[in-house]
């Protein structure tokens, strides 16, 4: 879908979670990188009145939208190339957010899957279908979708699990559009990379937080080497040859396969002949992580002691994103009223 089409801009949401890890850095982080590297219009913004939905503890979202802005500007996003905002500092959205509710049917919501997906186990639980449910998260879609079509972005890079989100975006542009009669709303494209660039855990299993079993990007040295040091392995001793295929740690170490201390290739083929033991290969791809990952984390720490340089950067965000939000909000009014 990608190679014929022109990316003229990219938009992409991120929830304030903390902790991140390598997985996502490899799955999601890294492709946006790239992605935002080719395209002359970018915007990265943080999903806040998302995380809303889960009313998590009072200061958890602020907390961690100045870690997760943060942690991605340390990681290469460049707040002088890509507008970076917070969604709770763009009032458009919301009105857009009300206009859309309009031309929304509710049988549209019913199909989303996260409020599917609560109301099945609510079901499997024996439970009213919509204990715990609240509206926001019964209509997110129309809220997802007014993110997106507010700033009118051509491609957003998604994981599996937003890829309905987009095609519910899609449908309500269009239904906007043959109601006003005329292309104001432009429909988005979804670019997704995930399952070209899936990341094993400590335990081989996927990396993910739910399963615990993650390597952290931002930490120290100690912390990182630690976890590492945790993969599970076979029982092979030194002297037998190994299976580099199955292994957890070539998994992650191809992902990684320049290192100034080490030679990879070399040691790949080493180690699957014999004679070296899996705390080395270890320390290897400890030492690989460490060097790719440590100067992002030292950036990280001088930014998040900088709270003001990221307050700044968010200001200027904003500015420049209501701008173009109030134009599209504007001319939407003009058809509608
Ligand atoms: P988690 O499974 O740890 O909760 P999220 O669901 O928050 O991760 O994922 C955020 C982004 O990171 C998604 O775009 C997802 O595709 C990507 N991602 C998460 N885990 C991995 C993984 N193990 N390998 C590749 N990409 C991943
Ligand atoms: N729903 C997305 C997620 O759970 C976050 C998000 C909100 C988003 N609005 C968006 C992503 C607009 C892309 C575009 O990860």
């Amino acid at each position: 879908m990608i190679e014929k089409t022109v990316i003229s801009s990219i938009l992409t949401g991120i929830k304030p979670s903390g902790d991140l890890h390598i997985g996502n850095y490899v799955g999601a982080i890294k492709p946006m990188l790239d992605l935002f590297e080719k395209t002359e219009r970018s915007f990265l913004f943080v999903a806040n009145a998302h995380s809303l939905n889960g009313l998590p503890p009072l200061g958890n979202i602020k907390k961690q939208t100045i870690q997760q802005v943060a942690s991605y500007i340390a990681l290469g996003v460049d707040p002088e190339k890509t507008h970076i905002y917070l969604q709770s500092d763009i009032p458009e959205v919301f009105e857009l957010n009300t206009i859309l509710s309009a031309v929304t049917p509710k049988s549209w919501m019913n199909k989303a899957h996260a409020y599917k997906d609560s109301v099945s186990k609510n079901i499997e639980n024996k439970k009213d279908v919509d204990e715990n449910v609240n509206m926001g998260l019964y209509t997110y879609p129309i809220l997802m979708a007014s993110d997106i079509l507010a700033i009118g972005a051509s491609h957003i890079p998604v994981g599996e699990d937003q890829i309905q989100h987009i095609e519910i975006t899609r449908d309500i542009a269009d239904r906007f559009n043959h109601y006003v009669q005329r292309d104001i709303l432009a429909t988005p494209e979804y670019i997704t990379t995930e399952n070209q660039n899936t990341i094993v855990g400590i335990d081989g299993r996927k990396m993910s937080k739910s399963y615990n079993n993650v390597i952290p990007l931002m930490t120290s040295i100690e912390e990182r080497t630690k976890a590492v040091m945790k993969i599970t392995t076979d029982s092979k001793g030194i002297d037998d040859p190994k299976d580099i295929e199955n292994s957890t740690i070539f998994k992650i170490l191809d992902c990684f396969p320049q290192s100034s201390r080490h030679n990879i290739e070399e040691f790949k083929n080493n180690f699957a002949v014999g004679g070296i033991g899996y705390g080395q290969a270890k320390q290897i791809l400890a030492d690989t992580l460490n060097e790719y990952f440590n100067p992002a984390f030292e950036r990280y720490q001088k930014l998040m002691q900088n709270s003001d340089e990221i307050e700044r950067i968010l200001a200027d965000g904003s500015t420049a994103v209501r701008k173009i939000a109030r134009e599209k909000l504007i001319k939407i009014k003009e058809n509608i009223y």
